[in-house]
């Protein structure tokens, strides 16, 4: 035999030499939940170990994890019923919760990183992304209801916007409101290829933003779909956008895959709840090791591509490295 791979995998000393792709705490990107009220730090049921935090415990989480070398936070907010209506107006209230985190942690933390959501659903009485009438979800309408929040979560300080949406045209229609306004220093993070997937349930379990009627299939990409994505991804590329995201990250891989070896800017994957709920299930039954489970899904997602990965194992991981 000439060639014996297993040579190479001798020794951990040699299998780090070899090690083709490693997951570094600033590649991620860690999701958090906000919710109204004070002191207070719910467990969201269905995502143990994954918390709704009122504003000021936030700040002690965000504080936590920027010294675990974890600088950028992706926020979502669990806005009360009773603000909630059709073109989501509660929204772009500058005294609302989300705008007001923004503005608190970047006082806090200037050197952080906020990416910012934007999309109706939280706000939404009807629980779509989009504008609804007559059942229907309406595409140019939403624009300017996404524009308008793309504007205030920027004048707020964010610092990168992402438009969750999956509505035609937004990233275009966001960066030309960005840069009118004087932000062309706002990055967008477009939700490029976002399938309309069931590895969703537990985060809309914990932003209460389940869809009241019908489903996201008019949006949302056809999960047995690939080579769609790349019409997203050449549509938000050349309407401005700086990160491309795949979403969910591990059931597509291939398509993480597939942007990486078709476009020059940085990749972003969103390792879903659902994929966070599966790993945290099979370990809390004895089932499978988690901690390997979360750095063997990590690697995995890196590997195929991704250079941004979005997580909620992100305070986590950043805690394992650590300890090794
Ligand atoms: C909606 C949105 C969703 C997620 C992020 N933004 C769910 C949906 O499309 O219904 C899911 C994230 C996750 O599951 O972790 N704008």
């Amino acid at each position: 035999m000439i060639h014996r791979p297993r040579r190479n995998r001798k020794s951990g000393a040699v299998r780090g030499l070899v090690q083709e792709t490693s997951v570094s705490v600033s590649d991620l990107i860690f999701p958090l939940f906000l919710t109204e009220g004070k002191n207070t730090k719910t467990e969201i049921k269905s995502m143990p170990g994954t918390y709704r935090f009122t504003v000021d415990n936030l700040l002690k989480e965000i504080d936590a994890c920027m010294n675990l070398g974890v600088h950028s936070f992706a926020l979502f907010p669990n806005i009360a019923e009773a603000l909630k209506d059709k073109y989501a107006v509660e929204s772009y209230n500058e005294k609302g919760l989300y705008l007001r985190a923004i503005r608190e942690i970047k006082k806090e933390f200037p050197e952080s990183c906020i990416i910012s959501d934007v999309a109706m659903d939280p706000y939404s009485s009807d629980g779509h992304d989009g504008i609804v009438e007559n059942g229907e979800i309406l595409n140019d309408e939403t624009l300017e209801v996404l524009g308008q929040m793309a504007l205030v979560q920027a004048q707020s300080g964010s610092d990168i916007v992402a438009p969750s949406d999956m509505m035609d045209g937004r990233v275009g229609f966001i960066r030309d409101i960005l840069d009118d306004g004087g932000f062309t220093k706002v990055s967008i993070m477009a939700y490029t290829a976002k399938y309309a997937s069931a590895f969703y349930g537990p985060f809309r379990d914990a932003l209460e933003s389940a869809p009241k009627f019908g489903d996201k299939k008019t949006y949302q990409m056809d999960p047995a779909n690939q080579r769609e994505a790349l019409i997203e991804a050449e549509l938000d590329y050349s309407e401005g956008a700086d990160f491309l995201m795949v979403k969910p990250a591990l059931p597509y891989l291939d398509v993480i895959k597939l942007l990486k070896d078709n476009f020059d800017i940085p990749i972003a994957a969103f390792n879903v709840s659902g994929e966070y709920a599966m790993v945290k299930a099979a370990a809390a039954n004895g089932w499978i090791d988690g901690d390997k489970a979360m750095v063997e899904s990590l690697t995995s997602i890196k590997r195929a591509g991704a250079k941004v990965i979005l997580t909620y194992f992100a305070k986590e991981y950043a805690t394992y490295i650590r300890s090794k």
